[in-house]
This record gives C-alpha cells, sequence and structure tokens, in this order.
C-alpha cells in the first residue's frame, strides 16, 4: 500500500528520500515521487512504475533542498500514472501533498471546488487535499491543514508542504499511519518505521486526529481541535541492518532462514520451564479477567488468518476455551453476540491491516475485551487492544509473510499453556510442551538445512500451473498457507484444501498434470492422510508428501518427500510451514518472479 517518507534538516533531502522511498518498496506500490523544497522554490518528480523509473528521470539534475515529501503509490482512485502519482499540487502550484488513505467525500469537494474555478490535473481523491489546503491558508500551514480535516471524510495520513511556508512539513493522520523521527540532522516523518530507521530509532507516534508541524530544530502536536499533544520519543528496537539484504537473493529467503531466531525472540524471557508456564507480561493488565474467559474469537487477515486458524486447535487442545476463527473483512457483517467475558485477540504482523482494526473496533461497540499479537510496537492493532504479546520478529520485508507466521504459531501456542495451566493443563503437561518449544529453533534448522533437495523438488514440479495442498486438523490451515504461499508469489494456482474435505470436489481435479502437497506428518491423522494419499496417487496424481523423518512407508506411496522432525503433533505446523514456504519460494524463483514485491500485492493493507 501507498508510503511515506519526509525529512526537514540539516542534509541534502534527495538522497535520504529516495533511499527511504525503497525502504518503503515492499509494502507494494504502482508510482512514486517526490517534492523538494529550497526557500520558496519546491521541485516536484514523479513516474509511473518502479523508483528506477523516478531516478531515471533525475539522471544529472541536481537538486538542492534540505526538507521534503515522498510517496510511493498504490492506486485506489485512478490508474498507475504519472497525473495520478503524489505528490499533487494546488492550481498555483504552491500547496504539495502526499497522502495515504481514502478520501471518501472527494467527489463532493471536487465538484463543489470544480465550480469554484480549480481546475483537477489527476484522478485522484488525494488532490481535493492540496487545493483545501491553498484556500484554507491564511498564513499558517498547520492551520490550513487543520482546517481542511475538518472538511473531509475518510482516512489519510498526509504530509504537506508549502512554497509559502519554508522550513516546514506539516503532517496530520486521520486512520493511516504516520511516525515522527528524531535525530540530531533534523526531523523525518514516515507511514513505516522502516524508511527512516537508519537514520533514527527516535519515534514519537502520531495518532488519530492529530497534527504536527516538523522543522530541522524542533515539532509540536496537537488535535484536530488545536489542543497541544505532548508525547515522548520511544526508542523502537528495529536496526538499520534489518531492513539489509545480508547476502540473501530476496528478503523472503532471508526471512525464512531467519525463523531459528524469530522463533526463539517470541519465547525469549518467556519461558518458565520447571514451571510449565510461559510469562507473558504483555497480557498482564487484563490477567484477571482473562483467566476466567471461556470463549475467545481470533480476527486476522491473510496469513495471520491461518495462523489463528492453527491456534484454534491448539487452544482446543490445551485449554477450556471455546475458539472461533473470523476473517476480519467479514467479522463485522456478523451479528455479533459475544458470551460474557468473551477476548477478542487480533492477530496482525503490521499491526495496521484495516479490516483487522475495524473489526476489533465493533468488537469492542459490542463488548468484548481485545487482545492483539503484533510485530510493529506502537501500531494502531497494538495501541487499540487492551493487552497483548509482541512477536518482537524485526521487519518483515517481504509481502509474502513467513517469519511472523511461525512466530505467531509460537506466541499463541505460549498464551494457550499460560491459560491452560490454569485450567486442566498439568505441570507434566506443560513442562512436555516448554521442553518442545525450546527444541523447535533447532528443528526449523533441520528443514532448512534440506533446502537444496526442496529446491530439485520445485524445479521438478515449477512448471505445473495447478497445485492441491490437503492437510488435516492441525494441519489443514497450513495446507490453506502452503497455497497462498504458493499463489502469491509465483502466481501458481493452488488450492489449500481439508484432506477429508477432497472427495467432495477437488478429487475431480486431481490428475498427472495436478501435484498434491500431503502434510502428513506422523500424528492422530496419519493413516487418514494416507487414504486420502492413495486416493490421488489411483487417479495418478504426483503426490509430494512433507513427513516425519524417517517415516518410510510414506516414502513407497509419495513421489517425492520433505522430512521434517518429530515434534508435538500441534507443533507440527511450525516445521510443515518452513518446509511449504521454501517450495513456494525455490518455485517462485525457478519462474523468475518478483518474489519480495509480487504483483497487486501489498505489505500493509490499509484500506478495507
Ligand atoms: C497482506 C500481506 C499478507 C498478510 C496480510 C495480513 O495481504 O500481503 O502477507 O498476511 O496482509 O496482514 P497483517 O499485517 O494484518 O498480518
Amino acid at each position: 500500500m501507498c508510503g511515506i517518507v519526509c525529512y526537514v534538516g540539516s542534509k541534502p533531502a534527495k538522497p535520504i528520500l529516495l533511499k527511504g522511498l525503497k525502504q518503503l518498496e515492499y509494502r507494494g506500490y504502482d508510482s512514486s515521487g517526490f517534492a523538494i523544497q529550497n526557500g520558496d522554490q519546491i521541485e516536484c518528480h514523479r513516474a509511473a512504475g518502479k523508483i528506477a523509473e523516478l531516478e531515471k528521470k533525475l539522471n544529472g539534475l541536481d537538486i538542492k533542498g534540505s526538507m521534503g515529501i515522498a510517496h510511493t503509490r498504490w492506486a485506489t482512485h485512478g490508474e498507475p500514472t504519472e497525473e495520478n502519482a503524489h505528490p499533487h499540487r494546488d492550481n498555483d502550484e504552491n500547496v504539495f501533498v502526499i497522502h495515504n488513505g481514502i478520501i471518501e467525500n472527494f467527489y463532493a469537494l471536487k465538484k463543489r471546488l470544480e465550480k469554484d474555478g480549480v481546475v483537477f490535473r489527476s484522478e485522484t481523491d488525494t488532490e481535493v487535499l492540496a487545493h483545501l489546503i491553498s484556500l484554507n491558508f491564511d498564513g499558517s500551514l498547520s492551520e490550513a491543514v487543520r482546517k481542511t480535516m475538518s472538511q473531509v471524510e475518510g482516512t489519510f495520513g498526509m504530509a504537506v508542504i508549502n512554497r509559502r511556508s519554508p522550513g516546514e512539513i506539516v503532517i496530520a493522520r486521520r486512520g493511516s499511519p504516520l511516525i515522527i523521527g528524531v535525530s540530531e540532522d533534523g526531523h523525518f516523518a514516515a507511514s513505516d518505521v522502516a524508511a527512516m530507521v537508519r537514520y533514527t530509532n527516535k519515534v514519537v507516534h502520531l495518532q488519530d486526529n492529530e497534527l504536527a508541524t516538523l522543522t530541522r530544530e524542533d515539532f509540536s502536536m496537537s488535535t484536530a481541535q488545536a489542543k497541544p499533544v505532548e508525547r515522548s520519543a520511544e526508542t523502537v528496537e528495529w536496526r538499520a541492518e534489518d531492513t539489509e539484504l545480508n547476502g540473501f537473493p530476496h528478503y523472503m529467503l532471508k526471512e525464512i532462514y531467519e525463523q531459528p531466531e524469530t522463533i526463539k525472540n517470541a519465547m525469549r524471557g518467556r519461558l518458565e520451564t520447571g514451571e510449565g508456564v510461559p510469562k507473558l507480561g504483555g497480557i498482564m493488565p487484563v490477567w484477571d479477567r482473562l483467566k476466567e474467559c471461556r470463549h475467545m474469537v481470533i480476527v486476522a487477515c491473510g496469513t495471520s488468518y491461518y495462523a489463528g486458524c492453527v491456534g484454534r486447535y491448539i487452544f482446543e487442545k490445551l485449554t477450556e476455551i471455546d475458539v472461533d476463527v473470523e476473517l476480519a473483512s467479514e467479522f463485522r457483517y456478523r451479528k455479533l453476540n459475544f458470551a460474557p467475558n468473551t477476548f477478542v485477540i487480533a492477530i496482525s504482523q503490521s499491526g495496521e491491516t484495516a479490516d483487522t482494526l475495524a473489526a476489533i473496533r465493533e468488537a469492542k461497540r459490542k463488548g468484548a475485551s481485545l487482545l492483539g499479537i503484533v510485530n510493529v510496537v506502537g501500531s494502531s492493532i497494538s495501541r487499540e487492544t487492551e493487552a497483548g504479546v509482541y512477536n518482537h520478529a524485526g521487519p518483515e520485508i517481504g509481502v509474502a509473510s513467513t517469519k511472523i507466521f511461525t512466530s505467531q504459531l509460537t506466541i499463541l501456542v505460549l498464551l494457550a499453556i499460560l491459560l491452560g495451566r490454569h485450567q486442566n493443563l498439568s505441570l507434566t503437561e506443560g513442562v512436555e510442551v516448554i521442553h518442545a518449544l525450546e527444541a523447535l529453533s533447532d528443528q526449523v534448522g533441520t528443514v532448512l538445512s534440506q533446502a537444496n533437495h526442496i529446491e530439485a523438488i520445485a524445479e521438478k514440479y515449477f512448471n505445473y500451473n495447478n497445485w492441491l495442498f490437503l492437510g488435516r486438523k492441525y494441519n489443514y490451515p497450513i495446507a490453506m498457507e502452503g497455497a497462498l504461499k504458493l499463489k502469491e508469489i509465483s502466481y501458481i494456482h493452488a488450492e489449500g484444501y481439508p484432506a477429508g474435505e477432497m472427495k467432495h470436489g477437488p478429487i475431480a481435479l486431481i490428475s498427472p498434470e495436478m501435484p498434491t502437497v500431503a502434510i502428513v506428518p506422523r500424528d492422530e491423522m496419519y493413516e487418514k492422510m494416507i487414504s486420502n494419499i492413495q486416493e490421488v496417487k489411483s487417479r495418478r496424481g504426483p503426490v509430494i508428501a512433507i513427513t516425519t523423518l524417517g517415516d518410510d512407508r510414506i516414502k513407497e506411496i509419495a513421489d517425492d518427500v520433505i522430512e521434517i522432525p518429530p515434534t508435538l503433533s500441534f507443533l507440527n505446523p511450525i516445521l510443515a510451514a518452513v518446509a511449504c514456504q521454501l517450495l513456494s519460494y525455490y518455485c517462485a524463483n525457478f519462474l523468475n518472479r518478483d518474489i519480495d514485491m509480487p504483483r497487486n500485492l501489498a505489505k500493509s493493507v490499509t484500506v478495507e
């Protein structure tokens, strides 16, 4: 989705903004642009396509100025052309605006402005902001932005500069994240910490209906109602090198390989092995209510949703809590009627997914308590939930989620043990699960050590256009996630199915042209999965089995086998997921796909 990065300080703005834009590429975009101010001059450049296209246009240009605003656009209103790329400007070319979000009343505003003689140059909703701010300007840029905030409906994170207000950038937020970065060389603003983490790790989160004025020396914040806001800077734990490739060809592969570490990070300082109980400080504010909870609803989107689906089985195994899992985008169309003391858990890597945010707001309205499992510290979901658990997994840059998925699963296990130990889970059982968790990181390493073997399997199958993924119980959501991963990055059509449903439809598709990935570890579902694999084989469908190390029986049936180390049955999904990630990655690599930025996808989906 769209990205914002801004700088005002003592250094030349152009390289800082271009570097920042590149750090935002992973969010998904289809055009980019920036405006740099030098005194009362503003130079603006925009281009359709990748940032490389923008750079081509700048070849040889000496752009002076140490303040500016820059944007990557993911088209919503109007095609991804240069005219529709941000920044947008007013007719006198005084005010330049970049914007994330959607101005819902833009059509009515546009018609009114056109009647007053304003000429529109783009098809975007954003352009109304530039015209309104210009018309509202009466000596103070922040007051012009404040007045404009009262005229527009919808969501925005915006940044504005004005030829008549040299030295200041005004930013404003309603529903679309903006963070201020504080450094000795000036101030930054960005929609995402990744864009400025190489310059500073001191950040201040702007909240909804707030605006801020940034200058080289200072920044000041206030509410839309002009009430001053004081908020001290926080230090983010992400490091500049976390956003680099560090020798890997793709972020996705780097992040797949980070999993032994990110799984450890999800547990670091949180295990009390002897007691068989994890410590989760972030949920203590609600602990008295949570330990009595008997009904939970997990809401999430995409890969995070599949983590929730595994979570349901884990909670049902380790606790006495009934769990529903809902796609956040559908959740609010349900007639919500929560039992007393229901907890809604939002799972989100970015903490900014619009549908998940909307879901928790609706749940709160209906009286549920809110927990979050979130990677991005200070993100909207982390702030709007009452309590929660952070992944501490560092930035995930590849659009297709990998390391956060296994981290989410790890945290769901921790939460389930903690609650289970206050219900019917015995000390022995708690200790057993914790021991299994402690072994997990090395076991993920064992799966990763088979990368060459998995690459060879991918080479055999990457030209097949349709795939089926099958699993049961804990591994049914892994079948869904495995299929999603393959679709996302290789554009191969894949379906994930609970294996028991195969006979009700997908079996009609089985043929020598359609490989099936069967997730069949040695667990309570093993025999039933073997029967399903036989059904595929008797229709001459090729089978790639993901199974437990040393399972010779499966080797006689399946065409290809990927082995995962033995663990508790509800931890198999973590190991099987890593195998699926590598398989998808190598298929996409053989197909020369844009793995980290697959077409049409966005890392952080901030529109509904
Ligand atoms: C997008 C991403 C997915 C992610 C989903 C939910 O679709 O491409 O990788 O799983 O959003 O994102 P969240 O940040 O809420 O986990």
